[in-house]
């Protein structure tokens, strides 16, 4: 199947934001005999390709799906390899200062370890002021684990009465998210063939174009971008009006 262009559509017909379900690691690497492990890796190098050529592009912001709240029930050498394959990729980006990217790590950080967590929030506030593109990595990471914390959140406003019930709606709901004050991705991609969000940005998808690839994500290029990208540029969205 190709799944494949050479060139993407003019600038204002792209979406603002993309959101990536980095899917199809593992069979990358069982189709070559390899440890799963050498998948990730493969998937953290079209990571980088992938965020320097949307930001090239103009796109916005991109968050990609890396660590679920469900990831978690993977062999323990299996995610101790995805966190360290984080730690080289923060490492990277404070040296990169050229790259330009914004960083926003959107989850849960207290279970991850500790030095992880430093990295983190010196990679959040070094990058602060970056103004190429706005990269969310989704890390331990889930839609409705997001969704309790806020509805958490906004109930205690309320017992300290500082917020009425009333007074919650949408966009005070969407405040209390991980991705507060930044816009709903247009655009949700999933290679592998997977056809399912798997607790990925359950809210904020509400309205999201979705594209299901057959490609698996270290394979996944800027052509295979440049296609989703012609897919989303013929969709009609409507928003519920005629
Ligand atoms: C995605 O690749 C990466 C993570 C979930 C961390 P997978 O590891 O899920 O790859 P497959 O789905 O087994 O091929
Ligand atoms: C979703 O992929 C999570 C990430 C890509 C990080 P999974 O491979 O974990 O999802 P399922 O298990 O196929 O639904
Ligand atoms: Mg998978």
């Amino acid at each position: 199947m190709n799944e494949t262009a050479s060139t993407p559509p003019a600038r204002d017909l792209l979406p603002r934001h993309i959101g990536i379900i980095m899917d199809g690691n593992g069979r990358w690497a069982a189709k070559r005999g390899l440890p799963r492990k050498m998948g990730h890796q493969e998937g953290a190098k079209t990571f980088g390709k992938i965020v320097r050529y949307a930001r090239d592009l103009g796109i916005g912001a991109v968050t990609v799906y890396a660590f679920s709240t469900e990831n978690w029930k993977r062999p323990r050498d299996e995610v101790d390899a995805l966190m360290d394959l984080l730690r080289r990729y923060l490492g990277e980006l404070r040296q990169h200062k050229d790259d330009n990217a914004r960083l926003l790590i959107l989850g849960d950080r207290n279970p991850l370890p500790e030095d992880l967590r430093q990295t983190i929030l010196q990679a959040e506030q070094e990058s602060r002021e970056n103004t190429g593109i706005t990269v969310n990595v989704a890390l331990n990471y889930g839609g409705r684990d997001e969704i309790v914390r806020g509805a958490r959140q906004l109930a205690e406003a309320c017992l300290k009465g500082e917020l009425r019930p009333e007074e919650i709606d949408e966009e005070r709901f969407s405040a209390a998210l991980y991705t507060a004050g930044q816009p709903d991705p247009d655009f949700i991609i999933r290679p592998s063939g997977e056809m399912r969000l798997s607790n990925f940005m359950l809210w904020q998808a509400a309205y999201a174009e979705l594209i299901f690839m057959h490609v698996l994500w270290p394979d996944f290029t800027p052509e295979h971008l440049n296609w989703a990208l012609w897919e989303y540029a013929g969709r009609n969205r409507r928003f519920g009006g005629v």
